[in-house]
């Protein structure tokens, strides 16, 4: 037994299989044996956190418009399922605190503040996790360096990720790493068609964990974890799961 570990995040839950961020995927993942689901975040416009990827409801409910314009009220009223399948009509958009009530002790979370302008949304989203004493089964994530930051400062004992690049054509800069260490982040989370065994080897050598994202096919999962990533979201856990399996990794 080699005793090698990396952590298998369910994106969006298990969204190849389910409609994305519902329950119906979360569970899924948890069905599967999966421990670690990654999830996005925005704000209603009365200032609930909501789980949810686009800055609008257009693509994955019945609904049309901007998240930060509707409240809760309106948000719970929406159809999250159908987009996906008939059979997953019955599916909504839950609060941030809905999944806490529902996976907390039996799943980790990678919490991604997704809206650009969302000022305090890494803040209150920090303030929930320390509401559940979720504090050691939370990683907060983001794009946008502000919110990592905003999370690191607010909340140090919360672990960060950096997510780089912005936009999926987008090079990688080594200065990622300089900025990940010198702002205190826990991981950098690199797209995963940019990942190399010279660059996880070098991330990791500066005290950084390796989680990489935009893991569009088995070919790519099977690169990333041969690069001795430490994770990555996938949408396709229960493969992610067979093959470390396969390769004498231990599964939890
Ligand atoms: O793992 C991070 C990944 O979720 C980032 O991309 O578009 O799925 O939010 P996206
Ligand atoms: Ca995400």
């Amino acid at each position: 037994m080699s005793g090698k570990r990396l952590i298998n995040i369910a994106h969006r839950g298990a969204s190849s299989y389910a409609p994305e961020n519902t329950l119906s995927s979360f569970d899924l993942a948890l069905d599967m044996g999966i421990k670690d689901i990654e999830l996005d975040v925005h704000f209603t416009k009365d200032h609930s956190i909501v789980v949810i990827h686009d800055d609008t409801v257009d693509r994955t409910t019945n609904g049309v418009g901007y998240v930060s314009n509707m409240t809760l009220f309106q948000i719970q009223k929406l159809d999250a399922g159908s987009w996906f399948g008939g059979d997953f009509s019955d599916q909504g958009i839950s609060t941030l605190a809905e999944i806490f009530d529902r996976y907390l002790g039996k799943l980790n979370f990678h919490i991604e503040i997704k809206a650009r302008g969302a000022a305090d949304l890494a803040s209150r989203t920090c303030d929930m996790v320390r509401d559940y004493k979720a504090e050691n089964n939370v990683v907060i994530t983001s794009f946008w360096k502000q919110w990592v930051e905003e999370s690191t400062l607010y909340a140090p004992e919360i672990k960060t990720g950096w997510l780089v690049p912005m936009g999926p054509g987008s090079m990688w800069e080594d200065r990622f790493i300089d900025e990940a260490v010198e702002a205190g982040f826990d991981q950098l989370c690199p797209r995963a068609e940019l990942i190399t065994p010279t660059l996880v080897d070098k991330i990791q050598n500066r005290g950084l964990e390796v989680r990489c994202h935009g893991v569009f096919d088995e070919n790519l999962m099977k690169m990333a974890v041969n690069c001795g990533v430490d994770g990555m979201t996938i949408n396709f856990p229960d493969k992610l799961q067979n093959y470390l399996s396969e390769n004498d990794y231990l599964i939890d």
